[in-house]
């Protein structure tokens, strides 16, 4: 079923006003840097996004259907340690399907609670779940969640709050970012001060691997994970006035095993000069910009990170060839 727009009208809005983005000076301030770097949260445009859907369905890209498959596998006693009528907050809401798996299972969940950046595709997640649980409250959240949160006031401080993180996003933060953002969602779930339940996030992470199975993930045999990195040079040449010619780049992933993490690259091919807007940059022969990072984890040394800010192991779960968990935390 299709959402009418009449459902996000309906819809409460809290927007907490995220400065808008700054594409320009974001590229260019990223290419002149050394080494160079791309803000990763610019591959999302409309192509991006839809090329991402479509790396989820590669045969190589175990981890969004892995993922799927435990929480649908296990979500008898994913909703049990949740226990009844917990507040749901997802950070970065997404296509939702993994959503709907979590709502199915839980025994009334007193209210849904979707933060976004994009106000559009928050509006669109919030309306589809809304449309879907006809019973259960929706209180959208327009805001960017590395910034300042706050939840609406609808009596949610009643129930204990679970913040729910998948896709191991967590993983394309580094070291100080992961432990921010972790110790910020545990100050929002003590929020929940009228009841004596502890505060949970449950959270997606990928599982440290053979580094072949790792490096096929992101570098699939059919060129779709490469069409999605070399997209946001296109979408550079889209939206300002630069001019990228994509055959002098390739797509380029890497396992480093000492940092644990797949290293996303964008590698020049010739030295070549672009021009993005007025401004000049040069790139060597060989020279990588850096689109993104995604660590992965041992089940183990996340929980010992997570402990450093502010949240206890409590349940995990994985699938049988422990390619992914899906973890379930408490407030310290
Ligand atoms: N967040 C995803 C991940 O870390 C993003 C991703 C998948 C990605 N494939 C990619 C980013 C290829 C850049 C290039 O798994």
């Amino acid at each position: 079923m299709t959402a009418q727009p009449s459902d996000s009208r309906a819809m409460p809005v809290t927007d907490l006003h995220p400065k808008p983005a700054d594409l320009r000076n974001e590229v260019i301030s990223g290419l002149r840097a050394s080494p160079k770097t791309l803000p990763c949260k610019y591959f999302y445009d409309t192509e991006g996004s839809q090329l991402f859907d479509r790396i989820c369905e590669l045969e190589e890209y175990y981890p969004t259907r892995t993922e799927i498959g435990i929480l649908e596998s296990r979500s008898k006693d994913i909703a049990r340690a949740i226990g009844e009528k917990a507040v749901i907050i997802e950070l970065g809401s997404g296509s939702s399907i993994k959503t709907h798996v979590l709502l199915d299972a839980l025994i009334n969940p007193a209210a849904y609670v979707p933060i976004d950046i994009s106000r559009d595709h928050l509006i669109d997640a919030a309306a589809r779940i809304a449309s879907r649980y006809a019973d259960l409250p929706v209180w959208p959240v327009c805001a960017d969640f590395n910034g300042q949160l706050e939840l609406p006031e609808h009596g949610l401080d009643d129930h204990p709050h679970l913040i729910f993180f998948p896709g191991s996003t967590i993983g394309n933060f580094d070291q100080k970012g992961r432990e921010v953002l972790l110790r910020k969602m545990a100050k929002i779930c003590r929020g929940a001060t009228r009841t004596e339940s502890p505060g949970r996030l449950l959270i997606g992470i990928d599982l440290i691997k053979d580094r072949g199975r790792l490096e096929r993930a992101y570098n699939d045999s059919s060129g779709v994970t490469a069409e999605f990195n070399l997209n946001l040079l296109q979408r550079i040449n889209r939206e300002l006035d630069a001019n990228f010619n994509l055959d002098h780049f390739v797509h380029d992933a890497q396992f480093n095993v000492d940092d644990s993490r797949i290293e996303m690259h964008i590698e020049s091919r010739t030295q070549q000069l672009v021009e993005i807007d007025g401004e000049e940059i040069q790139l060597g022969a060989g020279e990588r910009i850096c689109t993104e990072l995604s660590h992965k984890f041992s089940i183990e040394g996340f929980a010992h990170l997570a402990e450093h800010s502010g949240w206890t192991l409590a349940e995990s779960w994985t699938d049988p060839e422990d390619l992914f968990a899906v973890l379930l935390f408490e407030t310290l």
